[in-house]
């Protein structure tokens, strides 16, 4: 599509007084096929020209009229648009070639080069279980981080864990007064939040607990060493669980910076912003008015001088700035904190600071987990660490019992269990609550990821069971795919580089994940209509050539999801 683009901008360029480079950002994919492939919108012109923008679509018709086109056979005005049809013949070789030489690159570029993007996500409550509340993000975000890195940004995993605050305060004081080493060992981040729900049915008897566990805080944010060693304990404890499922998926962060690593900032914060005169105090407490900005107030320190989320939040993002200078910080959390996140960039404009723009919070809905097979047992939390293993389970049932042969069963489950999870929450829409299904996030023939990693293993098995070598520099490679299912699938496959980078731009991966599962529609309904290894050599060598292209665009699209594609399941 990128040299389809490349030649109808020089085309128009010069037409219609602009670069080349800004009409390729104005072309657009056309809604319905039947449109055409490619549309010039007209509407920016309108007003240098003067003109409506069908007038101006019909007149550049008619200047293209007589114009012979590599890639595009005829251009035809529809409305306010001039829609581009593309040669099959010559775009079909084009796009194959493309596709062949970038092979795992195809759909990469260069255009972040140099450039830093802060990706805030997973970020789970330490001393809480890592629960399917963070899934979202850890999922959705990783997703992101891959996507902008394919892009050629230098991406920069941070996980603001949730490790400072007044709960490690109330921590403290139960395990002090009421815990147990052996449980503490045993199962330390369910124990640890065992601790903390007695913690809170017990101070509605005992008001006084409360004021014990700001006082543990108060040690712990002057540097207590008592205070210090149970917070690093509980910490660790907590991290080496989290440990566990980062390598289940496949994660690596750049920075494992919580929430703590800012302490050592706030005071410096707290004095730019009384310096700025944006503050008041209030009862002892620092506070900043967003009224005027349609925003409650926020609270910066507490009246016993206990910082806040938000504190720390101002101090990572300054420091995020200062270290990295991004060209995007991204935040991935829930829709629940977006008022936060207004908050946030609200006072960070305040201070003067022009890169705020820079910054984005990625909101996303819930999730739940449809019951079934899946126990929520009494006063516990769904864990992800089960969700995954389950999921692996019963991906495993179904591949014993659809391919009994399969030699490694063991790698095959792990790809469609955890391809079923990740997938089941990316191809929603992120903004959507989710109800997790899990027989429809395991069908093979719905809309999940075994859908898609099965169309790409049974392409590589056709693939092992051919006599032909795949060649794409022969000078028809690619002339004979002619009938509507081949142009079409070459034409979907074209679209896998406008599609990451629209998934960049939205900060959607939904849309990638979409698109494969109209890669995998698009090669089953070819597959189904046009035999590949019984057709006639040079036929078969063409069919060859498209479903290897399909394999690669499906591989190269589960792998910015961070699902893998097995040869064989
Ligand atoms: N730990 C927080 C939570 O679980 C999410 C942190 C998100 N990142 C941030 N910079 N605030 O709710």
């Amino acid at each position: 599509m990128q040299k389809l683009k490349d030649e109808v901008s020089r085309l128009l360029a010069p037409r219609v007084s602009l670069e080349p480079a800004e009409v390729i950002n104005l072309l657009e994919i056309p809604p319905e096929p039947n449109y055409g492939d490619l549309a010039f919108p007209c509407f920016s012109l309108a007003k240098i020209k003067k003109k409506a923008p069908p007038i101006i679509a019909e007149e550049l018709y008619e200047e293209l009229r007589n114009e012979e086109g590599l890639l595009w056979e005829k251009a035809v005005p529809r409305g306010p648009y001039l829609n581009f049809f593309i040669a099959p013949e010559a775009f079909s070789r084009e796009v194959l070639q493309e596709i062949w030489t970038s092979g795992d690159k195809y759909g990469h570029y260069n255009l972040g080069k140099g450039q830093n993007v802060t990706i805030d996500y997973s970020s789970p409550n330490i001393a809480k279980p890592f629960g399917v509340g963070h899934i979202r993000s850890t999922v959705i975000g990783h997703s992101l981080y891959l996507i902008y890195r394919a892009l050629g940004y230098n991406t920069i995993g941070i996980n603001h864990l949730g490790d400072w605050g007044t709960q490690f305060g109330k921590l403290i004081v139960a395990y002090k007064s009421w815990g147990n080493e052996s449980d503490l060992k045993e199962d330390p981040v369910n124990y640890l939040y065992k601790l903390y729900v007695q913690f809170h049915k017990l101070v509605e008897e005992k008001p006084d607990l409360d004021d014990e566990a700001r006082y543990w805080f108060r040690k712990l944010e002057n540097g207590d060493k008592e205070a210090l060693d149970y917070w690093n304990r509980f910490r660790q404890l907590s991290m080496d669980n989290y440990e566990l499922i980062y390598d289940l998926l496949g994660i690596e962060f750049e920075y494992y910076h919580g929430e703590s690593h800012y302490n050592q900032m706030l005071d410096e914060v707290i004095e730019l912003v009384q310096k700025k005169g944006i503050a008041r105090e209030s009862e002892g407490a620092l506070m900043i008015d967003l009224e005027p900005h349609g925003l409650p107030p926020v609270m910066l320190r507490k009246k016993d001088g206990a910082t806040l989320y938000i504190t720390r939040d101002l101090a990572a993002a300054i420091y995020r700035y200062e270290t990295f200078k991004f060209a995007r910080s991204l935040y991935v959390v829930g829709a629940e904190q977006t008022l936060h996140f207004q908050q946030l960039f609200k006072v960070l404009e305040l201070l003067g600071f022009e890169w705020t723009s820079k910054c984005a919070h990625v909101p996303f809905g819930l999730i739940r987990f449809k019951e079934g097979r899946m126990s929520t047992r009494e006063g516990k939390i769904i864990l992800l660490e089960e969700v995954l293993n389950r999921s692996i389970e019963m991906a495993r049932e179904i591949i014993e019992e659809k391919n009994p042969d399969l030699a490694d069963k063991e790698s095959a489950a792990r790809a469609v269990g955890l391809g079923a999870v990740r997938f089941g929450d990316l191809s929603n829409d992120r903004i959507k609550n989710i109800e997790f299904d899990w027989e429809k996030a395991l069908d093979f023939s719905g809309e999940t990821a075994a859908y898609i990693q099965y169309s790409h293993a049974r392409i590589c098995s056709i693939l092992r069971k051919s006599d032909k070598k795949v060649n794409v520099w022969d000078e028809s490679a690619g002339s004979l795919l002619v009938t509507e299912e081949e142009i079409t699938l070459v034409k979907t496959l074209a679209l896998l580089p406008d599609k990451i980078f629209a998934s960049a731009e939205n900060y959607r991966p939904s849309i990638l994940a979409r698109y494969l599962i109209d890669v995998a529609r698009e090669f089953n309904r070819f597959y189904h209509n046009c035999p590949v290894l019984d057709s006639e050599d040079n036929l078969k060598k063409d069919r060859l050539l498209l479903i290897s292209s399909t394999r690669q665009v499906i591989a190269n699209g589960l792998a910015l999801l961070g699902i893998e594609a097995p040869d064989k399941m």
